[in-house]
C-alpha cells in the first residue's frame, strides 16, 4: 500500500465528535473508500464498524490498513443504494461522504478526472453503464440534457453536437473537445461540470443517495446520528429534501465546512459541506 497515494478523510475530528463514537456500538461507514474514517471512528471508541464501497481495490486497501481492528470491522463490496439488504439491526451511527475518494481521482483507469489521460469509465464499482457508452450510444439531446441538469453547463448544445461527431474514447480526448467548444479562461469549471455530470449519470448517484439515505434512516435506533459529507449543490439540495421526508431533524443549521489548516493542507476539501441529522 503506496500512503501517500490513500484519500486524505475530510473533517475527520468533526465526523467523529457529531457521530458520538465513543458512546455507541455500531456505526456505518457507507463510503468506506480507504477506510480514513472508519479507522478513527475504530481508534476513538469501542464500537464496531461497517464499511461499505463499490470499489473493490479500495476495500483491499481498507482491510489491510483496518487489520489490526478486525474483530470491530466489517467490510462489505456494495451499493449504500441497497443498505437494508446488507443491514439487520439497528445503528448507533452512519456517515456518507459522497462522491469519488482522490485515490479514484489519481487512477488513470477510474476515469474521473480530466487532468490525466485515461479510459472513459468513470464508474465507482465495476459494473454497468460507463461514460464510453454514453458517448457512443446516447444522441446528442439527451447527452445535452445530461450536461445541463447534471453539470449546469449553459453550453450543453454545442458541447453534446461535438461529442457525438467526434466521438471521444478517452478522458483526454474528451477533455481536448471541451476546452475547444468554452472560453480559455475559466475552462476547468467547465470541466469539472461536464465531468461531473458524465459521472453523476454513469453512477446513477441521485437515485442511490436518494435510496440510501431513505434507508440509512430506517436503521437509525431513537437518536442515531447521520452525518453527510456533500461536495456540490445538487447533492445537498436532495439530501435536504429526503431528510425532510424522512422527518430527521436537523442538528446543523448551516452546514460545516472545514477549518482553514485542513483547507490549507487538503485543497480537494474545499466544497465540502458537512450536515448532521438526528432521528
Ligand atoms: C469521498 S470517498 C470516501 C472516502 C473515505 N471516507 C475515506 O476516508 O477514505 C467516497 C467513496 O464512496 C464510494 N461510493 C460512491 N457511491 C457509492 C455507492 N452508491 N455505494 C457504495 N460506495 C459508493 C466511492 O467508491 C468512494 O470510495
Amino acid at each position: 500500500m503506496i500512503k501517500e497515494k490513500l484519500h486524505r478523510p475530510v473533517m475527520v475530528d468533526e465526523v467523529i465528535e457529531w457521530l458520538d463514537v465513543e458512546k455507541g456500538n455500531l456505526y456505518l461507514d457507507a463510503t468506506l473508500g480507504c477506510g480514513g474514517h472508519s479507522l478513527a471512528i475504530l481508534k476513538n471508541g469501542k464500537a464496531s464498524v461497517i464499511g461499505i464501497d463499490l470499489d473493490r481495490e479500495q476495500i483491499e486497501i481498507a482491510k489491510e490498513r483496518l487489520s489490526p481492528y478486525t474483530n470491530r470491522f466489517l467490510p462489505v463490496q456494495g451499493n449504500f443504494r441497497f443498505i437494508d439488504r446488507f443491514i439487520g439491526v439497528p445503528l448507533d451511527g452512519v456517515l456518507f461522504d459522497l462522491g469519488y475518494s482522490s485515490y479514484q481521482l489519481n487512477n488513470p483507469e477510474k476515469g474521473f478526472s480530466y487532468r490525466l489521460e485515461g479510459a472513459l469509465d468513470m464508474r465507482y464499482g465495476d459494473k454497468g453503464l460507463t461514460a464510453l457508452d454514453i458517448v457512443r450510444d446516447w444522441d446528442a439531446d439527451e447527452i445535452a440534457d445530461m450536461l445541463y441538469y447534471y453539470g449546469g453547463e449553459r453550453r450543453s448544445r454545442v458541447i453534446a453536437r461535438k461529442i457525438k461527431n467526434s466521438k471521444p474514447t478517452t478522458t483526454g480526448e474528451l477533455a481536448l473537445l471541451v476546452r475547444k467548444s468554452v472560453p480559455r479562461k475559466g475552462g476547468h469549471k467547465h470541466l469539472s461540470r461536464i465531468f461531473q455530470a458524465f459521472r453523476i449519470i454513469v453512477n446513477k448517484e441521485m437515485e442511490n443517495i436518494k435510496d440510501g439515505i431513505k434507508g440509512a434512516s430506517e436503521l437509525l435506533r431513537d437518536k442515531g446520528r447521520l452525518v453527510v459529507i456533500a461536495y456540490h449543490s445538487g447533492e445537498e439540495k436532495l439530501i435536504l429534501q429526503i431528510i425532510n421526508e424522512c422527518g430527521l431533524s436537523t442538528l446543523t443549521k448551516k452546514p460545516i465546512t472545514p477549518a482553514k489548516r485542513e483547507f490549507q493542507d487538503n485543497p480537494r476539501c474545499r466544497s465540502a459541506h458537512l450536515r448532521v441529522f438526528e432521528k
